[in-house]
């Protein structure tokens, strides 16, 4: 079992080299990967740091080379580079840019792959398959290079994608994660709790993105953790924001624009009807609904008051509420 998981990580770890390589040193790997991610704004530094890579758009030019260098073909398929079928094997990966995925520790576990082409049909992007050694449910992209910073800076910023991930770093900022095609879990909140207890969430300003937010709020709540939110401008995520900003700029829209969930919460009704006594009502219940969460009744005391200043209701029916949702009804 252990021995299975080391060849695994050996031939994670030959194919993020193979992919790197072919991205740096290929004619069709600078003109095609390479172009690509300089169209995005990516330094040669920012790629060498994030490992990035590409797979040549062969059926199979990394599995035989992999095979011609002693990998076993079990151990290809085990992790999802090589898709097996009868007496032929084909790369995963095919004719896609390649983000590795690392631990806590640095070590390659999966790839995230991404279209270059903008066909509606294939998935834009294409994600190691689950397996012994990569849990998706407890990995958060970008991690290994996030950890000091994070408890450096005593707050961690979460975001949705690789290259959100990406742009923050380059722009200097460090300290984020990406739950990276996964809806954020527990146990991925709980690898951040080891490192800080704050955490702001930056997800892509379109309904997805704001669903999104909403859901997780409640499960960082309920790790005793603090919650901030930042929306970003429409149509923006923290990629394409961080793009055309300076790190200043983008420290001072962050420091301006991150509520807590109460306030956060508040200002998506502002956009609605203000004066809508049902759909106010509604909210209300929602905000008590993620203060049920907190464990921790004196922080829960401080958000009902919060709650009753900016609502304009008394503390004692959020209480109340509070109570019946304890008593079982949430
Ligand atoms: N994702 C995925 N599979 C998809 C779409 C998205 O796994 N078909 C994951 C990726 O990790 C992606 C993240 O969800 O980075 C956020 O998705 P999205 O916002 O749609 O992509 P971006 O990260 O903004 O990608 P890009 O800027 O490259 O278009
Ligand atoms: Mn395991
Ligand atoms: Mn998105
Ligand atoms: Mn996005
Ligand atoms: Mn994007």
């Amino acid at each position: 079992q252990a021995d299975e998981r080391e060849s695994m990580y050996l031939v994670s770890e030959f194919a993020a080299k193979y992919f790197r390589d072919t991205l740096l040193r290929t004619e069709l790997g600078k003109a095609i990967g390479l172009s690509y991610f300089k169209e995005r704004g990516f330094t040669d530094e920012t790629i060498e740091k994030f490992g990035l890579g590409y797979c040549l758009d062969e059926w199979d030019a990394f599995t035989s080379e992999a095979i011609r260098k002693g990998y076993k073909l079990e151990f290809l398929e085990k992790t999802g580079l090589s898709i097996v079928k009868g007496e032929k094997q084909f790369d995963r990966f095919k004719g896609r840019v390649m983000f590795p995925i690392q631990s806590m520790s640095g070590r390659v576990l999966g790839f995230g792959g991404r279209i270059l082409t903008s066909d509606k049909k294939a998935a834009k992007y294409l994600n190691s398959p689950e397996s012994s050694i990569y849990h998706k449910s407890k990995v958060l992209y970008g991690i290994y290079h996030a950890k000091q910073a994070i408890a450096k800076e005593d707050n961690c910023f979460l975001v949705e994608g690789y290259t959100d991930v990406i742009q923050f770093n380059q722009a200097g900022i460090e300290n984020v994660v990406s739950s990276s095609g996964t809806a954020l879990t527990p146990e991925q909140i709980r690898l951040i709790n080891r490192l800080t207890k704050n955490i702001t969430v930056l997800f892509d300003s379109d309904a997805a993105g704001q669903r999104a937010s909403l859901r997780g709020i409640d499960l960082i709540l309920e790790q005793g953790m603090n919650v901030k939110v930042c929306a970003f401008p429409d149509g923006e995520d923290p990629d394409s924001f961080a793009k055309k900003h300076s790190e200043e700029d983008i420290r001072l829209y962050l420091k301006n624009n991150s509520k807590d969930f109460i306030e956060y919460k508040a200002s998506l009704l502002m956009e609605e009807a203000q004066n809508d006594p049902v759909k106010k009502a509604s909210l209300i219940r929602d905000m008590v609904g993620s203060i049920s969460k907190i464990p921790d009744h004196i922080q829960q005391e401080i958000y009902v008051q919060e709650t009753s200043r900016i609502m304009d209701i008394s503390e004692e029916v959020i209480f109340s509420t509070l109570a019946q949702m304890a008593g079982g009804a949430a």
